[in-house]
């Protein structure tokens, strides 16, 4: 096998039905939002056993359109998590709520229902939990908070398509779910998202305010038969999927479950090779869910060793090895801790995994000697600065 000498964090795995499928939308002359962006949402909603998806620009839009949609506004309280991406945060912020955070659970990343419960007031108009790495959270709890204290359940997917919990998709069990079709998710449109529901009205609403609440898309006015006339029913926004964006998305659906056997092959190949290396944790598995494995995120044991987590990944580099940080926590940014007045004492479990945390590089054709180079510089490393 061919000696390598690094390992990108990412590789896109795009091929010749892609270039197919885009080209193809090209040809017809039909580039915005049509039939296209309508097979990806029936193939979505059909992929995740609900009735109803919205396509949408990016995860960040379907997160905003579900809590616009359901009348969340000034004076609300949506309950969260602190260690996420911005977009999370930013949506409820959008809309005038007021984000309330609650810490995390040191192991597995995510914000569990005993925790958030504490966090409920009488303003809670709703949840919004993250699958961190693609890890399911708990929905059995959630589901019990919601239905208690009346809020909607909703959950950030961006890392989940895929993923199961308890036999059923994530994506069709809470009031609404927003997935990410990011350039570097699971399954991609460039930029992209989907909202998927079981709630025929939300549905019908966040279509319609994704397309500055017009009562007509340009496709039912401009393709064959349509007419000209609309009307505006509503505050709205710009948050529609192209034609363009949905057809590398089809190309990509196609793959896709190939794709994810290919994800968790090469988390379990990490999995195993790391299993004698007593410095690093390899990520949580739980027996009720089923991994998404967008991220492969190891922990440092660091009272085991001589380095921290930064100096660590200066070593993965100095071997050519792409790494990330999922994610710096809300009460370590600027604008949180100022306007917010997030305090990272509030948050210990989340303020200690961050310190812990690297992204291992993780795309569907990442190959063995990849991998197994990966873990012989990471096993280098640890033997190196072990205390
Ligand atoms: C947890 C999480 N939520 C939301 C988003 C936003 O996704 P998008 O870029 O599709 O808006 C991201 C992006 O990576 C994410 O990691």
């Amino acid at each position: 096998m061919k000696k390598i000498d690094g390992v990108p964090f990412y590789r896109q795995s795009f091929g010749r039905a892609e270039i197919v499928e885009v080209t193809d939308t090209i040809k017809s002359g039909w580039v915005t939002t049509g039939k296209k962006a309508m097979l990806l949402e029936n193939k979505i909603a059909e992929y995740v056993n609900v009735k109803h998806a919205a396509a949408v620009n990016s995860c960040t839009a379907a997160m905003h359109l579900l809590l616009t949609a359901s009348g969340i506004s000034k004076g609300d309280e949506v309950v969260t998590t602190p260690y996420t991406f911005a977009a999370t945060s930013e949506v409820i912020l959008y809309t005038g709520a007021k984000p309330v955070y609650c810490d995390i659970n040191y192991d597995s990343l995510n914000i569990d229902a005993e925790t958030a419960a504490k966090k409920i007031s009488k303003k809670t108009r709703a949840i919004l939990p993250v699958h961190i790495a693609g890890l399911p959270v708990h929905m059995d709890g959630f589901v019990k908070l919601a239905k208690i204290s009346k809020a909607k359940l909703f959950d950030d997917a961006a890392h989940a398509i895929g993923a199961e919990y308890k036999g059923k998709k994530i994506g069709s069990i809470g009031d609404g779910s927003a997935f990410s079709f990011y350039a570097t998710k699971n399954l991609t449109t460039g930029e992209g998202g989907m909202v998927t529901t079981k709630n025929a009205k939300l549905a019908k609403k966040i279509k319609m305010l994704s397309l500055h609440a017009m009562s007509k898309g340009a496709w039912k006015r401009y393709a064959k038969g349509g007419t000209w006339r609309y009307d505006l029913l509503d505050l709205g926004y710009k948050y529609n999927l192209s034609d363009l964006a949905a057809s590398l998305g089809l190309a990509q659906f196609e793959k896709f479950e190939r794709f994810q056997k290919l994800r968790e092959r090469a988390c379990l190949r990490y999995i195993k090779n790391l299993s004698d290396t007593p410095d690093i944790k390899t990520p949580l598995i739980e027996s009720e869910s089923k991994h998404a494995w967008h991220l492969f995120m190891i922990r440092l044991q660091l009272n085991q060793l001589k380095i921290n987590r930064n100096e660590f990944i200066h070593e993965l580099n100095q071997k050519n090895i792409g790494t990330s940080v999922h994610f710096i926590p809300l009460f370590l940014q600027s604008f949180y801790r100022t306007h917010l007045k997030l305090n990272r004492k509030d948050f210990p479990n989340a303020d200690k995994a961050f310190k812990e945390v690297i992204t291992l590089p993780l795309f569907p054709d990442i190959k063995n000697n990849e991998i197994d180079y990966v873990c012989d510089v990471i096993s280098a490393i640890c033997k190196k600065y072990r205390r």
